[in-house]
């Protein structure tokens, strides 16, 4: 065997292989435990072979090292140079979430009751019949129980239809006086259109106190309809009817787009609708056990959808519910 050739061939391998894994195929191929250098130092049997093939060893392990050195100096040179980042280029714009608009409009409605005192109740909304008609001394014969205007689970189970049997669960957890909203979605069996979807949202308000007055709920709807709409809104009534409430009335606040003037959106006749609100019927509080000659109170009951549509002008409630980013990134 030529040693002195065979280390001129291992050590031109080892300076010419330009990546780690050239240098490990060389390394293992002269040096490895199967290399002729490795058997024949196994083999060795007198002192002048044995420095021989030592010092070639010896000289081959220092090329290994000082070509491994080398070979990752310049790995990290390349990559210094070759990625750097250039921290003045513009970044990617991310495209940003927002809160749905009915999210929105529940929020500020939210605030301005918290800025009143009010409590802000989440309540169930799969209910009872008890709670969502009984109690709230709707008529056995009342339309809203029917299979055709509400969807039930069984004879007593349904969804909601209004955010009002919150008022009974107030009433029922805590003593008088109570102020209390009520936020969340409701549940009828409405055809689609533009004003009306299967689900929607209310927010219900209840304030039982001794010697509240139908003034008192006047001023607590222009306070939070000014507070949605701006300062300048009016607020009035209308004689209606609901089961809980006696006297009962519609709130109608006074059109922001032509400020009472008359237009499309109010339909020439200067007023909103917003929704229903009474004075609370002495047979509710009978029916949680209040003492309706000591307590009174008042109520309400409005459509998120209704006031998101009257702030944002929103002709058409249907692609709220359709997530199209089209419309929602809008608000
Ligand atoms: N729950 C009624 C509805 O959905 C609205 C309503 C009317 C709520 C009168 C009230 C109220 O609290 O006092 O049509």
């Amino acid at each position: 065997m030529d040693w002195e050739a065979h280390e001129t061939e291992a050590q031109s391998a080892i300076a010419g292989a330009s990546t780690q894994a050239q240098l490990e195929a060389a390394r293992v191929g002269y040096l490895g435990r199967k290399s002729e250098l490795a058997l024949a130092l196994r083999a060795v049997r007198d002192r002048e072979t044995g420095m021989l093939l030592n010092g070639i060893r010896n000289r081959l392990e220092t090329a290994v090292a000082e070509r491994q050195a080398q070979l990752e100096r310049a790995e990290l040179d390349r990559a210094l140079t070759e990625d750097t980042v250039d921290v003045t280029l513009p970044g990617d714009e991310l495209p940003l979430g927002h809160l749905h608009p009915i999210t929105q409009t529940q929020r500020e409605i939210e605030d301005a009751f918290i800025g009143l005192g009010y409590e802000v109740r989440d309540d169930r909304e799969v209910e009872t019949t008890e709670y969502n008609f009984d109690k709230l001394a709707f008529d056995p014969w009342h339309p809203a129980r029917s299979h055709r205007a509400t969807f039930f689970f069984d004879e007593n189970r349904l969804l909601r239809t209004e955010t009002s049997p919150s008022q009974i669960h107030a009433l029922e957890e805590r003593e008088p006086p109570i102020y209390m909203v009520s936020i969340g979605r409701c549940y009828r069996r409405d055809t689609i259109d533009a004003t009306h979807y299967p689900i929607f949202h209310q927010f219900e308000g209840l304030a039982v106190d001794r010697g509240l007055t139908l003034a008192d709920l006047k001023g607590t709807l222009l306070h939070v309809m000014r507070a949605i709409f701006g300062p300048d809104r009016r607020v009035r009534f209308r004689t209606h009817y609901f089961p809980f409430t006696e006297p009962s009335m519609e709130p109608d606040v006074s059109c922001g787009i032509c400020g009472g003037a008359g237009c499309r959106t109010c339909r020439y006749s200067g007023w909103l609708e917003m929704g229903g609100s009474g004075v609370v019927d002495p047979r509710v509080f009978e029916n949680v056990g209040v003492d309706p000659d000591v307590w009174s109170g008042f109520a309400f009951g409005c459509g998120i959808e209704r006031v998101a549509q009257l702030k944002h002008d929103i002709p058409d409630i249907r692609p709220l519910w359709e997530g199209d980013l089209r419309v929602l990134t809008q608000f």
